[in-house]
């Protein structure tokens, strides 16, 4: 496994492999992240996979600042793994890397999170494409736990002309249904019990509202979910390919972002 730090090298000793496999990570590696590798793997290309945690992607210093991190732990994963190539680039080195295409921001991101995190898509845009111009990969793997964040770098990929298939990886969940998440390491055990539990009731209603959306009251749900001790900052249903609110006999996710004391999850079901 060849670890990188600079985007010049990394760039010269990717030139010849054409048949990449990129997995964009932020670090702190859970299973999720491993079934996306395991996914990649199928593939049989060379596989690169980026642990960057992005400034630019968060509202603030402390948010950014409290991020998990875990680096030994991280490449001894991947190590295990048997990947190729990760790519540890430094905030300066990526940011001074003059990009090619222009950050394409669909008007989706100004939905569910990009309602509530200012400039946390245009972030999130503008680094996939510096990582992606990089590395070049043939295929990028990205998880639908965060949907919206897929469909934003699918519409600016499709904007730009990228040659590249985004393979789409199903959400990785623990027995308990709780979505894998790096934020996940900052709960305690009664907190990872009440998210396991907004889980079990969002499945719960999302089989009754599928059956009953015209009498359905999104209210009731919401209150359900505040029963147990946690602020909502949004929950909505879409279709997830209108990506508006469904209608009857439409398939639907349920979108939720909520706070677990400091630790924001988000999920869709
Ligand atoms: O989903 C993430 O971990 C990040 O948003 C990504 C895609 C690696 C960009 O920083």
């Amino acid at each position: 496994m060849k670890v990188i730090k600079n985007t010049k090298i990394i760039k010269r000793i990717l030139k010849g492999s054409r048949s990449l496999s990129f997995i964009p990570t932020m670090g702190s590696l859970h299973n999720g992240h491993i079934s996306l590798i395991k996914k990649a793997k199928r593939d049989k290309n060379k596989i690169v996979v980026s642990i960057f945690v992005n400034p630019k992607q968060f509202e603030n210093n402390k948010d950014y600042k409290s991020y998990p991190r875990n680096l030994g732990k991280d490449l001894n994963i991947l190590k295990k793994q048997k990947i190729d190539f990760v790519f540890l680039p430094r905030v300066k080195d990526i940011y001074l890397y003059k990009t090619k295409n222009k950050i394409y921001l669909d008007k989706f991101s100004k939905n569910l999170c990009g309602k509530y995190r200012s400039g946390h898509f245009k972030g999130v845009i503008d680094i996939v494409n510096r990582l992606v111009e990089i590395v070049r990969p043939k295929k990028i793997y990205l998880g639908k736990k965060d949907y919206q964040q897929l469909i934003l770098i699918k519409k600016h990929f499709s904007k730009n002309n990228f040659k590249i298939k985004i393979i789409e990886c199903n959400t990785y969940r623990d027995a308990f249904g709780l979505a894998e998440s790096s934020r996940n390491k900052s709960l305690n055990e009664n907190q990872l019990n009440v998210a396991r539990n907004v889980y079990r009731i969002l499945k719960k209603n999302k089989l009754f509202i599928k059956r009953n959306l015209k009498n359905y009251r999104l209210n009731n749900l919401k209150k359900q979910i505040i029963s147990l001790g946690l602020k909502i900052e949004y929950i909505k249903l879409l279709n997830l390919k209108t990506l508006k609110y469904p209608k009857i006999n439409e398939n639907f996710n349920i979108f939720i972002a909520y706070y677990l004391g400091k630790t924001r999850l988000i999920d869709n079901i």
